[in-house]
């Protein structure tokens, strides 16, 4: 059976970014066809500067909004990275077959590094080996997809390389795995600016819908979006980022393709106003499920700690065979 896995980072509040891009895949298809395992990933969030309690407040609301969007305890295994400690183990010996360079060529970690600097702070080592500690996550599980959104491309790249060179030198203990996006909104734009990507950790607040923002707030941030100079509704990502960033937005809530539906609206308010809604009732019962759920944490507590325990078992084995193909001397468990 295919083995899917993939991560989300407790770093902020999930996004319709998110959702769409990843998320949504993760509940309405994954978990039916594959063996499916989803994870909070908050080693990840450690890279930059933090806040231990807002960290903890965020992996516990990322895990309760993934069973809000629908993943079921039953058809797949959701858990906390940390606390299994395979992908850590799995990381070092990763660090030993990737390169300095190739993790220094990442978009996210150019960008990011650069962005701490200009704040005047130093960057974390973790950011610049973070993608390898991704690299872990995924070999860790022998998954064949990696269903993400488009911003990760690189990191499941990578993923491939190292798995590849890893087999090749020390024999073959990893499945490559591929990175997996949706037809539509694999890269939801920020709505007050089209050119950037709609980002949870991004301090531009009034254009990124959040999963749990009430109706009125989500449609007030869609109605504000910045559109494009001209009046004509046009699906075209470079000349109409403003437009066609709804439009996608619109195909992907409500099912169309987004370059017939640009054919149907004369208007950008329209075009506002349908999105907006769509949007709403999409959120609607991720936000009445989350609501429930933290009527009942001992609820989610129990599912990550089942989750943990069935991800253990599933990455253990792998890892010990990475320890021995690598060169370390297996060690004498109790
Ligand atoms: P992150 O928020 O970086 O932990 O991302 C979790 C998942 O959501 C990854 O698969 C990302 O590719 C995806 N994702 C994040 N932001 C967006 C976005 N604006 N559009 C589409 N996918 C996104
Ligand atoms: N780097 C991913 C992101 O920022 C999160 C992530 C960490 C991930 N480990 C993963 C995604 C493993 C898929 C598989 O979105």
């Amino acid at each position: 059976m295919t083995r899917v896995f993939s991560g989300i980072k407790p770093t902020g509040h999930l996004t319709l970014g998110n959702y769409l891009g990843a998320m949504r895949r993760w509940a309405a298809v994954d978990q039916h066809r594959a063996d499916s395992v989803f994870c909070v990933v908050d080693l990840h969030a450690l890279t930059v500067d933090h806040d231990p309690a807002r960290v903890r407040r965020l992996s516990r609301q990322a895990a309760t909004l993934l069973l809000a969007i629908g993943l079921d305890p039953k058809s797949c295994t959701v858990f906390v990275q940390s606390h299994v400690d395979e992908h850590a183990r799995l990381s070092y010996l990763l660090e030993c077959v990737a390169t300095d360079g190739e993790t220094r060529r990442m978009i996210q970690y150019r960008e990011k590094a650069a962005r701490e600097q200009r704040r005047g702070g130093s960057v974390r080592l973790s950011l610049l080996t973070y993608p390898v500690l991704m690299a872990a996550d995924i070999l860790a599980y022998g998954a064949d997809e990696v269903p993400v959104g488009d911003d990760q491309r690189p990191h499941v790249e990578l993923a491939r390389d190292l798995a590849v060179r890893f087999n090749q030198r020390y024999g073959h203990t990893f499945v490559v795995p591929r990175a997996t996006h949706p037809a539509v909104a694999a890269r939801v734009m920020n709505l007050q600016d089209p050119m950037s990507k709609m980002g949870k950790s991004d301090d531009v607040g009034p254009g990124i819908v959040y999963l749990l923002d009430e109706p009125d707030v989500v449609r007030k941030k869609v109605v504000r979006a910045v559109t494009d100079s001209g009046r004509d509704v046009v699906y075209d990502r470079e000349a109409r980022p403003g437009v066609t960033n709804l439009l996608e937005i619109l195909a992907a809530c409500s099912g169309g393709d987004p370059k017939s539906l640009a054919g149907a609206y004369e208007s950008y308010g329209a075009l506002k106003k349908d999105t907006a809604e769509a949007v709403v009732e999409v959120l609607r019962p991720v936000r009445e499920k989350h609501k429930e759920l933290c009527a009942d944490p001992g609820y989610v507590e129990g599912v990550l700690r089942e989750g943990a325990e069935r991800a253990r078992g599933m990455a253990r084995p792998t890892v010990d065979a990475a320890h021995q193909a690598i060169g370390l001397l297996p060690a004498v468990r109790a």
